[in-house]
């Protein structure tokens, strides 16, 4: 009997990534990135050469130092984010301070070392906004000490009572606007961990009653329960390249898993009878489609109305001679074409009470054979293209089904899989 992993809820946390305020946080990177490279390209360069025919190498130093952290902000998706975020932060700091040191408070310089301690509010931590302020301060601090005490002199410079009141607002101002931001975007991170967590409960939960509905089917029949599984991701793989995104190709696998749950009110005689049935106890077999998409209907969630679909249109076939309506085509929903093709697929291959297991390439023979007339020639064609994916599949799910914990194992092969999934070039594209 198959039963509910401990780890489930950890599983589903690795799976949904707190990305929101990464994402903003990763833009405002990109935004300044390209901002300075578009704004401060021409300047810099203009600077550089001058600087160069005028023998200022520090100049020159500092140009180069803020064209290549610009452009590696702007090109280097990959590094990580604290990294990149650290980087922006310290060229902010650096121009701040050596543009201040050589012209004094009333230039561009003195704005630069004010934002700096913001900009980590924005884009670091609490601790690392400590870190900063501290630095930003001691160095404004250490710089009006210098001032005041004539080693460097400015262009314009304060008489030294104001320069001290004019560095104690600098201070206050600074602290107030950094510390107000830091507790802002530390409220909204605390949001959205909340939310993501919210919704890693929600999803654990219809997880949990999916795993529940199976089992419950796999009490009364016990190869449903991994035929199930192997259907959850065959569909989702076939689902994958056809071009189904993410979100839809996951609840697919969710959907799938339930397409023969109306075999839960079958009578036993029949469901567990090892000789070939009577044609009265095959419609009742039948029925299950009918049973299962009643079991599931009426519900306002996305997976349930697909599971719903597809336990009631697994058995259509693209010619109309299916049951239990007789769809044609592409009245058939897509998702129940998906799942009839890897039903076949998964039943042909597995060994039953009835029968024995057949191989891989008999499998992928009958299915070619039924393009067209019982499959959607479309998904034949995909399936056939991608066969060496469903082989391998084949054999892994096989592989994991032998293992004691096979219900976890499925769990942990679904999240590599997800992971592949996200990469899948479909060759077809869009949903009907
Ligand atoms: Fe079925
Ligand atoms: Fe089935």
């Amino acid at each position: 009997m198959i039963s509910t992993p401990s780890n489930l809820k950890q599983l589903l946390h690795r799976d949904d990534p707190l990305e929101d305020v990464h994402y903003w946080r990763n833009r405002i990177v990109f935004l300044v990135a390209r901002i300075s490279l578009i704004l401060g390209g021409v300047p810099i360069s203009v600077s550089t050469f001058l600087s160069l025919r005028d023998g200022l190498y520090l100049n020159i130093v500092f140009d180069a130092i803020f064209l290549v952290a610009f452009v590696f902000l702007l090109f280097t998706k990959t590094a990580p984010y604290l990294l990149r975020a650290g980087v922006l932060v310290a060229i902010l700091y650096i121009s701040g301070t050596y543009f201040t040191a050589a012209f004094g408070p009333i230039a561009v310089g003195f704005y630069i070392l004010f934002v700096t301690p913001i900009m980590a509010a924005v884009l670091l931590s609490k601790r690392l906004v400590h870190l900063v302020f501290a630095v930003n301060s001691l160095t404004v601090v250490f710089l009006a000490v210098v001032n005041l005490r004539g080693i460097v002199d400015w262009p314009w410079n304060f008489p030294p009572g104001m320069a001290v009141l004019f560095l104690l607002t600098f201070l206050f101002f600074s602290a107030l606007v950094t510390y107000t931001i830091a507790e802002i975007v530390g409220g909204l991170h605390a949001v959205n961990e909340h939310l993501a967590e919210s919704r890693v409960d929600l999803k654990a939960a219809y997880i949990e009653i999916i795993s529940r509905l199976v089992t419950a089917v796999d009490c009364r029949d016990e190869v449903t329960g991994a035929h199930a599984l192997r259907i959850g991701n065959y569909s989702a793989l076939l689902a994958a390249r056809y071009g189904f995104d993410r979100e839809t190709t996951e609840q697919l696998y969710y959907a799938s898993l339930m397409h023969d749950i109306g075999k839960i009110g079958i009578p036993d005689v029949i469901l567990k009878s090892t000789h070939s049935l009577s044609e009265k106890e095959r419609l009742l077999i039948n029925r299950h489609t009918i049973s299962g998409a009643a079991i599931l209907a009426g519900s306002e969630t996305p997976v349930l109305q697909m599971a719903e679909r597809v336990a009631m249109c697994h058995h259509e076939k693209w010619n109309g001679s299916g049951y239990p309506r007789g769809l044609e085509g592409t009245d058939i929903p897509i998702e129940a074409r998906i799942v009839a093709i890897c039903d076949t697929f998964d039943v042909i291959t597995s060994a039953r009470r009835y029968k024995n297991r057949q191989s891989t390439s008999e499998a992928t023979a009958i299915i070619a054979k039924g393009r067209g007339t019982d499959f959607d020639p479309e998904l034949v064609d995909l399936f056939l293209h991608y066969e060496d994916e469903f082989l391998s599949m084949h054999d892994e799910l096989n592989r994991i089904v032998n293992l004691s914990e096979a219900y976890t194992g499925f769990y942990q092969f679904r999240d590599r899989f997800f992971k592949e999934i996200a990469n899948l070039k479909p060759i077809c594209s869009g949903t009907d």
